[in-house]
């Protein structure tokens, strides 16, 4: 039986960790480094899965916590999974819910069973455990889907609670994988934790490459810690985990982040931000973020970015976007393409550089776009 994840190293970086890769999964085969838009309710919030083709972007995201309260895990399995019921046809990822439910609702409590949580539709208690976010994701039939995890925030001062976190994070994984029912057709991530703490992440690391998985991720960080400690935690996981599968920084997606991950050598990513920051009226550019709400734009007849490839730009000003970015829906449409096409060219960019063996020089003069000396 053919596996349902191959990861075939295309070229590597001769001075970093940078690699590029074929990721061939179920629903589509997918190029990394890979950024991956998140759909969290089974959209991607105002862009059309025919948008998001034309971007060329390969794979998004879907959030278990979400999908599983609506529209549910019958509703799921009788529209034939989430593919088919929301017309994306490359491939899809969900995340388990743990960590939605204890980064956006302060109301959950987690314990050995799994995570207590709140509905905020109707503020019925449920219990999501290892098993359910695993039926719920079974039911929905993304390409690849992640494990519950315990997921203590990088800020805390409490060891003792993270070391339970990092051993529940595997005791959650065992679950999970004994509780999978796809797994010809569906990939299960671990996710390494252990926060800040060197020995916990390494022993997180240990664990976890005990099993049979195809594919890891690396949690816990992109929450508010120090970047010499977020760069140094990535790196760790990276060097631990195995050169012939795939990496998955969790919740990065911050150009500079991506670029830097990658040389750290990540294969994916995802993040809200280029989709929220467009809903706020901020567009991503080569050199930074712009706000179309400032005044300074009202006049200026230019695209949000020069030589950029995407629809929006191809056809609107700066002038036109500002006339109705706080008024009208559909100027999030037009910015949030922008801001995904961004991302896509910036990670297509990072791939083309390390088949030519030219990453350092990219990340170079990305660098000196993104920051440039203002003297
Ligand atoms: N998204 C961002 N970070 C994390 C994490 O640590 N765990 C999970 N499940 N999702 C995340
Ligand atoms: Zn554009």
């Amino acid at each position: 039986m053919e596996k349902p994840l191959q990861f075939d190293v295309i070229a590597s970086c001769s001075t970093t960790r940078a690699r590029t890769s074929l990721m061939k999964l179920p629903h589509y085969t997918v190029e990394t480094p890979v950024f991956m838009p998140v759909g969290t309710k089974g959209s991607v919030k105002s862009v059309l899965p025919e948008q998001l083709e034309n971007i060329n972007c390969q794979i998004i995201l879907g959030n278990t916590y979400h999908l599983g309260l609506r529209p549910g895990v019958e509703l799921l399995k009788k529209a034939k999974g989430l593919h088919n019921f929301m017309g994306w046809k490359r491939a899809l990822l969900t995340d388990s819910g743990g960590f939605q439910m204890v980064s956006l609702l302060h109301m959950a409590e987690i314990n050995e069973q799994g995570v207590n949580f709140e509905s905020p539709y109707d503020g019925t208690k449920s219990l999501l455990t290892p098993e359910k976010s695993i039926q719920i994701q079974n039911a929905i039939g993304a390409d690849i889907i992640m494990q519950l995890d315990d997921v203590v925030p990088t800020t805390s001062k409490d060891n003792e609670r993270m070391e339970e976190a990092t051993y529940r994070t595997t005791r959650w994984l065992d679950r999970c994988l004994s509780a999978h029912e796809r797994p010809n057709e569906q990939n299960i991530f671990p996710i390494v934790q252990g926060g800040l703490i060197e020995h916990l992440r390494k022993l997180s690391a240990n664990l976890h490459l005990e099993r049979k998985v195809n594919g890891y991720a690396i949690g816990g960080l992109s929450g508010g810690e120090a970047k010499e400690d977020f760069w140094k935690m990535v790196l760790l996981s990276t060097q631990m985990l195995p050169g012939d599968k795939p990496k998955y920084v969790m919740g990065v997606g911050f150009a500079v982040d991506l670029v830097i991950c990658c040389a750290l050598g990540a294969d994916m990513f995802d993040c809200v931000f280029p989709t929220r920051t467009a809903r706020f009226g901020c567009a991503l550019t080569s050199s930074g973020q712009i706000s179309l709400r400032h005044k300074k734009f009202r006049m200026d007849f230019g695209p949000i970015e020069k030589n950029c490839s995407c629809s929006t730009c191809k056809t609107y000003t700066r002038a036109y976007i500002h006339q109705i970015v706080t008024s009208e829906a559909v100027s999030c449409n037009l910015l949030s393409v922008h801001n995904l096409n961004y991302q896509m060219q910036l990670m297509k960019g990072i791939r083309e550089s390390i088949k030519v063996n030219k990453f350092p020089e990219f990340v170079q003069q990305f660098m000196i776009n993104m920051y440039p000396n203002k003297n």
